[in-house]
């Protein structure tokens, strides 16, 4: 046995039960709201092209390498994201104190959910809106209405906020393993192809110039450091990173899966879906004279009017929010995976299911302060304006990029390479180096230069 093997552990939890389905629970973590809810309405919101540009320069820049991080770290803890921060920081740097960084992911997490379900619920509410027939030949000012009569109440978007908790408590008190993966393997692809019918109605019924233009066309004028610091931001909330998300998937990772082919796949279809649901949306905004700087609303004002024009629009969009509710269920399991892990490994003989539902009990009622953030409490804003845009603000562009920055250096500086190259690639090739290049110097320098600009240090 080489002394590689010997330092593999057991896993303290089962193993998905193929290569597949661990690519299948990361993608159906990565994709989701990010992807086609905030993607285009930060996209909007930030001018466009030069926004976009930066997005995805920072996805492949710093967010793919530090996916391989996580899952590398996660196959070689093969604990919860905070034990395993703890050991590798114990066995490579000699202190068990890494493992805060676990702890601060497992917080992110828990406000991430709290408004990620709120945004969820509003998904599954227009599965019903659709099969009503609601949106058939609505108007601009139609779709407007039906938005604000879900979002302005907080008795309705509170109750299916209460639903989509629920239904991922169900699920995350079972463990992952079982169900995510049939979900994930043909309701994904559904989703995609969805998409590709509606951009092909964007292209004929949209203005499909205009809305190319403004997403790859870079006005750098138009971006703002802050805006680059969202586009930051995103990166890592869409690819799930930072927070200990994908670390506790690679927990469960058997030793032979290649986790740089897996995180470079995944990257490319996050990314791809996102691009493809911008392609979509904008040439509807534009065509209907909507703003696309009109905020979290963007896409429930947007696909309505599309789905409203369609033959059968009525079945199709209700399939769509449907396909939608479960992309978003599949990365809400994962926002909740990290604490009810830690929970369950450090109490020991605490039942899952008690675990998860104390943690569900706990985000669903801090969920409130988003659902109140467009009805009762919409006047009371603060530095970034509501709860929920500060809630979002501070958990993706301000606390996930410190998680991912210093999961990365961990990688990076903190772990040796012998024991980094034994997790990705033994035989050091161009892959590992480009990685260890990426993970020492362009990721944490990137992270760092954004956050100096942000606040106006630069
Ligand atoms: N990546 C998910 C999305 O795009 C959100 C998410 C963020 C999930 C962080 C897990 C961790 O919707």
């Amino acid at each position: 046995m080489s002394e590689s093997d010997q330092k593999r552990r057991v896993s303290l939890h089962g193993q998905w039960s193929s290569h597949l389905a661990f690519v299948l629970a990361v993608s159906g973590s990565a994709v989701g709201l990010g992807n086609i809810w905030k993607f285009p309405y930060i996209a909007g919101v930030n001018g466009g092209g030069a926004f976009v540009l930066v997005y995805l320069v920072c996805v492949f820049a710093i967010g793919l390498p530090i996916m391989m991080s996580e899952i590398l770290m996660g196959r070689r803890g093969r604990r919860n994201p905070v034990a395993t921060m703890a050991l590798l920081g114990e066995e490579e740097g000699g202190t068990r104190h890494w493992g805060i960084v676990g702890v601060i992911g497992v917080a992110a997490g828990f406000f991430i959910l709290s408004y990620y379900s709120v945004i969820a619920g509003w998904v599954v509410a227009y599965i019903f809106e659709g099969a009503s027939g609601a949106f058939e030949g609505a108007d601009t000012d139609q779709v407007g209405q039906i938005f604000s009569r879900i979002s302005g109440s907080w008795i309705v978007t509170g109750f299916w906020h209460t639903l989509f908790m629920t239904l991922t408590v169900f699920v995350v008190a079972k463990g992952v393993e079982k169900g995510l993966e049939r979900a994930v393997r043909i309701l994904m692809p559904a989703l995609i192809g969805m998409l590709l019918l509606l951009l092909v109605y964007s292209m004929i019924a949209g203005d499909f110039a205009r809305g190319l233009a403004f997403l790859f066309e870079p006005k750098f004028s138009e971006l703002t450091g802050s805006g680059v610091l969202v586009a930051l931001g995103h990166a890592f909330f869409t690819l799930s990173v930072g927070m200990g998300a994908v670390m506790a998937y690679g927990a469960y990772l058997p030793a032979e899966s290649s986790i740089g082919a897996t995180s470079v796949a995944v990257v490319i279809a996050d990314t791809a879906i996102a691009i493809v649901a911008g392609l979509v949306i904008f040439p509807i905004v534009f065509a209907n004279g909507l703003d696309p700087a009109a905020g979290p609303g963007l896409i429930f004002q947007s696909l309505p009017l599309a789905f409203g024009q369609l033959p059968g629009g009525s079945i199709v969009a209700s399939v769509f929010f449907l396909l939608l509710s479960f992309a978003a269920w599949t990365s809400a399991i994962s926002l909740m995976e990290p604490a009810v892990v830690w929970l369950v490994e450090r109490q020991e003989g605490l039942p899952r299911y008690v675990a998860a539902s104390v943690v569900g009990v706990l985000i669903w009622l801090l969920g409130f302060l988003t659902v109140f953030s467009t009805n009762v409490l919409s006047e009371f804003t603060f530095f970034k304006g509501t709860f929920f845009e500060n809630i979002d603000f501070v958990t993706s562009n301000i606390v996930l990029p410190i998680g991912g920055l210093a999961i990365v250096v961990f990688a990076g500086w903190v772990m040796s390479a012998n024991s980094t190259a034994d997790e990705l690639d033994p035989s050091v090739g161009i892959g590992y180096r480009l990685w260890r290049l990426s993970a020492r110097f362009i990721a944490p320098i990137a992270v760092l230069f954004i956050f100096l600009n942000a606040v106006g240090v630069l």
